[in-house]
C-alpha cells in the first residue's frame, strides 16, 4: 500500500492504525501526578477522534521531575492504577497508547502557564529543589520578576544512577497498564535535553565536554527503558533538533543527525522531531505549517530512522502529503488536535480515506 496519512505503519509488531499523533501537551490537571477525569476525557476523546496514537503529557519519572504541582506523573504504583483505565479505553477506541516519560530537570517546579507560569522557589511550600547537568538554574528572564527560581543541583554520579532507575522503573509501570509505546522526552530544554546542550552542560565528568559525553545519559536512560519495554513494542524519543541559538556554542541539526543513528542503535524505533526550549535567547526562524519539518526530514534522509514531525501542521493535505513524500512516517499534532479532537474523522473524508467510527457516532459519518 502506498504510505498514505491513513496507512498504518507498524513498528517492531505494533500496528498504528494511521500515521496521526496526539502529541503530548500538558495539562497542568494532576492531583498529586494522578490521572484524572479531565485526562480520560482529553486522551480518550482523541481516540473517539480517530488518532492513531495518543500520547500522554510529559510524565514526571520523578516527582521532582514534574514541571508543575499539576504534572501527570508515573514514579509509583498508584499513578500506574490512576491511568490504567484510561489506557484500555484508548486502546478500546483502536488507538494505540503512548506514554511520554519525562524529567524537567531545572525547569521542573514552576506554576502552570493558567497562573503565570514563574518559577516556585525552593522554600515555596508548593516548591522544590530541581536537578540537572548544571547547578544554574534555569533563567526565566520576565517570569523570574514574579518569582525566584528554585534552587539547581548539579547531578552526581548517584543522581544518575538514580535517574536511570526512575525511567526503567517507570516504563516497567507503563506496560504493565497497558501503554504500547514509550517515548522518552529528550526535548524542549528538560533534564535529557541539558545533558545534551553545550548550552547547559558545564560538567567535567564522562557526562560533559564531547559529544558522546553528553549524550551519555540519554543514551542510558534509552537503553534502561527499551530494556523493559518487549521487542514487539516500539520506543520513541522526542528531541529538539535544534537550540535556535545560532549565536553561541549549543545542539544543532548536525548534532542531532549524528545522534538520531546513536539512538537507533540503542533500540529507538522513532524520533520525534521538535525544537528549542533549552534558553529563552532562541530564535525561532517562524512558526509557520509545519515549521520543524525539515529537521525531521534532514534526520529521516541522513539516517533512515523513522520520524515524526510536529509543529503547525493543521491541513489534511499537507499532513498527508508529508507522508507520501516520505518527509515523515508519523504526524504528530498539538494545538489543532485541541480545537478539534475529532480532526482525524474529518480529514478521513477531505482525504477520501476509508476509516472506522466509532460505532455510537455512525449516524453523523459524513454521506
Ligand atoms: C498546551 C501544550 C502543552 C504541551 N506540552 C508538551 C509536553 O508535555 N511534551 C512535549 O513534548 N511537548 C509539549 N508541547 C508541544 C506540543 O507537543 C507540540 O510539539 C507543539 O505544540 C507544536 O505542535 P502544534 O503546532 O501542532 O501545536 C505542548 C504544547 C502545548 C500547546
Amino acid at each position: 500500500m502506498t504510505d498514505s496519512l491513513f496507512a498504518p505503519l507498524t513498528l517492531r509488531d505494533t500496528e498504528f492504525r494511521n500515521r496521526v499523533m496526539l502529541s503530548p501537551m500538558c495539562q497542568y490537571s494532576a492531583d498529586d501526578g494522578l490521572a484524572n477525569d479531565w485526562h480520560r476525557v482529553h486522551l480518550g476523546s482523541r481516540a473517539v477522534g480517530g488518532a492513531g496514537v495518543v500520547m500522554t503529557e510529559a510524565t514526571g519519572v520523578e516527582a521532582r521531575g514534574r514541571i508543575t504541582p499539576g504534572c501527570l506523573g508515573i514514579w509509583s504504583d498508584e499513578h500506574a492504577e490512576a491511568i490504567e483505565p484510561i489506557v484500555d479505553f484508548v486502546r478500546s477506541q483502536g488507538a494505540t497508547p503512548g506514554i511520554q516519560l519525562a524529567h524537567a530537570g531545572r525547569k521542573a517546579s514552576h506554576r502552570p502557564p493558567a497562573e503565570g507560569g514563574a518559577p516556585i522557589p525552593t522554600d515555596d511550600p508548593e516548591g522544590w529543589e530541581t536537578i540537572s547537568a548544571t547547578d544554574t538554574p534555569y533563567p526565566d528572564g520576565d517570569r523570574a520578576e514574579s518569582g525566584e527560581p528554585a534552587t539547581t543541583r548539579q547531578m552526581d554520579g548517584d543522581d544518575i544512577d538514580q535517574l536511570i532507575e526512575s525511567f526503567a522503573d517507570a516504563a516497567a509501570r507503563s506496560l504493565d497498564v497497558g501503554f504500547e509505546v514509550a517515548e522518552v522526552h529528550a526535548a524542549h530544554g528538560y533534564l535529557l535535553h541539558q545533558f545534551c546542550s553545550p548550552v547547559t552542560n558545564d560538567r567535567d565528568d564522562e557526562y560533559g565536554g564531547s559529544f558522546e559525553n553528553r549524550t551519555r545519559l540519554l543514551r542510558e536512560v534509552v537503553a534502561a527503558v527499551r530494556d523493559v519495554w518487549p521487542d514487539d513494542k516500539p520506543v520513541f524519543v522526542r528531541i529538539s533538533a535544534t537550540d535556535w541559538l545560532s549565536d553561541r556554542d549549543s545542539w544543532d541539526v548536525d548534532d542531532s543527525v549524528r545522534l538520531a543513528p546513536l539512538l537507533a542503535e540503542a533500540g529507538v524505533d522513532l524520533i520525534d522531531v521538535s525544537g528549542g526550549g533549552i534558553h529563552p535567547d532562541q530564535q525561532l526562524p517562524g512558526t509557520g505549517p509545519g515549521y520543524q519539518v525539515p529537521y525531521a526530514e534532514a534526520i529521516r534522509e541522513g539516517t533512515d530512522v523513522p520520524v515524526a514531525a510536529v509543529g503547525g501542521i493543521t491541513d489534511p493535505t499537507h499532513a498527508d502529503a508529508l507522508v507520501r513524500n516520505g518527509r515523515a512516517d508519523l504526524v504528530a499534532m498539538g494545538r489543532e488536535l485541541l480545537r478539534r479532537p475529532y480532526w482525524p474523522l474529518e480529514a478521513a473524508h477531505e482525504l477520501g480515506a476509508d476509516v472506522e467510527w466509532p460505532v455510537q457516532y455512525r449516524r453523523g459519518q459524513f454521506d
